[in-house]
């Protein structure tokens, strides 16, 4: 990534934490070993002189997102988070946070930033034990000498938008250790700071209560817009809550990418294994695995274009669009022949609905349902109904199976033909004298006999 050619000038308006270069060494001689870090040695290599936590980690994060460290323990997460905040203080390298840097300035100035954009919620909780609920939601305001009843005010609120509303006047020690976490978000999310950082926040917690909290964290998140660093070593939280994941390793980021990036291209072996045990199909959406649906048609274009469209494309069925690429149906080769044969202009009479419609962004754990309902290719809709792609049933079982595609039958985006070429290409040539001819006159034939195709 390129340096900033301006340091010191804004940021995009887009960027929550800018992070160049940070190094964390503890031990002897820091100036002996980031030299030799820089020159790209590994943690094994400087291990004589201490420990390298975190080295030369250099990304940004975006304003409202979710982004999430992994890496097994010992890797440097902890150490990366607290610098991020200034708890630690970086050997080499700069943090910027909000567009204000907190390297390398005075005490009082990182107090104040930390204080006004970033709080941070770890995994026990580290509530006060003799203060009520309500107090322990509050405390962060108080820091920020926010008056009394405003405080109050302001807890009870975020203590409600956490499922505890009633629970103010309790102590910490009367509730279950998912409650308590809870409210250790809500300390967080009170003191209205831009950015949460979040340290293993759920680990502490049974995995049911873990999974409600996580599905929590990201409708808060969609609500509030907060810019969030969360911390985890296990992968499927990783790739549930994050937009984006950096993986680390011996203190390095072995890579940075989406869930889907690092699902189906892995930087490399590390990280490979580290995907392998992943629950795929509650990762990977629709979107993810969706192509571009080849075979569409409009509605207006008529029974010949359809006709025309299956046939150049070799396949037996077309979705067929109406305005702004909304989803009407799907059209058959068989049924959009006899229309033709019969000289009919309008295609509504031959859309079905029986083709399975899903959501760009549903799971394909969701899908599965609709896959094995139907031979044909799932439509992906966006929440206009607007057609997005397809995923046919091979590309689905190949991206959850992890098997690659070219081995398997090919991934085909729609039907294969059922109806010859020539007899399709015969049947528009021989109508279409016919349909000049009868331009204007009023199409009603008779309910027709099927016709053999
Ligand atoms: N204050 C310290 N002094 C010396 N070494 C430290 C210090 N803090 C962390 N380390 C070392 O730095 C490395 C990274 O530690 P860190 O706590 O950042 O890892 P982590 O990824 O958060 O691990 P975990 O998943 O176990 O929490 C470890 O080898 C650790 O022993
Ligand atoms: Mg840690």
């Amino acid at each position: 990534m390129p340096d900033n050619p301006n340091p010191g000038q804004q940021l995009p308006e887009t960027t929550a934490l800018e992070v160049r270069h940070l190094t964390k060494f503890f031990g002897r001689r820091p100036r002996e070993a980031l030299e030799r870090l820089t020159q790209g040695a590994g943690r094994d290599e400087v291990a004589s002189l201490g420990t390298a936590a975190v080295i030369d980690a250099d990304f940004d994060v975006r304003r409202g997102e979710i982004f999430v460290v992994m890496g097994l323990s010992g890797s440097g997460k902890s150490t990366l988070i607290r610098m991020l905040n200034g708890l630690v203080e970086p050997t080499d390298g700069t943090v910027t946070v909000m567009g204000e840097q907190i390297t390398d300035v005075a005490p009082k100035r990182l107090r104040a930033v930390r204080r006004r954009r970033v709080s941070m919620v770890f995994q026990h909780f580290a509530l006060l034990p003799h203060r009520t609920v309500r107090e322990n939601a509050a405390y962060g305001l108080e820091i920020q000498g926010v008056p009394l009843a405003e405080r109050r005010a302001r807890a009870d609120r975020i203590l409600d938008r956490v499922g505890l509303g009633g629970w103010g006047d309790k102590m910490p020690a009367e509730l279950s250790g998912g409650m308590q976490q809870r409210v250790g978000l809500a300390r967080a999310l009170a003191s209205d700071t831009d950015i949460l950082l979040m340290d293993e926040a759920f680990s502490a917690l049974d995995p049911l209560i873990r999974r409600e909290m996580q599905e929590q964290l990201v409708e808060l998140q969609q609500e509030l817009g907060k810019t969030i660093v969360f911390i985890t070593h296990d992968l499927n939280e990783a790739m549930f809550l994050g937009d984006r994941i950096a993986v680390m390793r011996d203190g390095r980021i072995v890579q940075l990418g989406t869930a889907e990036e690092i699902l189906t291209d892995p930087a490399d072996d590390y990280v490979a294994q580290f995907v392998q045990d992943v629950d795929r199909a509650r990762v990977l959406t629709a979107g993810n695995v969706m192509e571009a649906p080849r075979a569409v048609v409009t509605a207006s274009a008529g029974p010949r274009a359809a006709l025309r469209s299956m046939r150049d494309l070799q396949t037996s069925m077309v979705f067929v669009v109406g305005n702004g690429r909304r989803l009407l149906g799907v059209a058959h080769d068989r049924d959009v022949l006899r229309l033709v044969q019969r000289g009919e202009r309008d295609l509504a009479g031959v859309i079905s609905d029986d083709h399975p419609v899903v959501g760009v962004d549903e799971h394909l754990s969701e899908l599965f349902g609709s896959a094995v309902e139907s031979q044909l290719p799932l439509a992906v809709v966006d929440d206009q109904g607007r057609l997005l792609g397809a995923v046919p049933r091979v590309t689905l079982l190949a991206a959850l199976g992890n098997v690659p595609t070219d081995t398997a039958e090919q991934a085909i985006i729609a039907t294969p033909a059922t109806i010859p070429v020539d007899v399709i290409t015969a049947t528009l040539h021989r109508t279409a004298a016919a349909e000049a001819a009868a331009a204007d006159a009023t199409p009603a034939p008779a309910a027709g006999e099927r016709s053999p195709a």
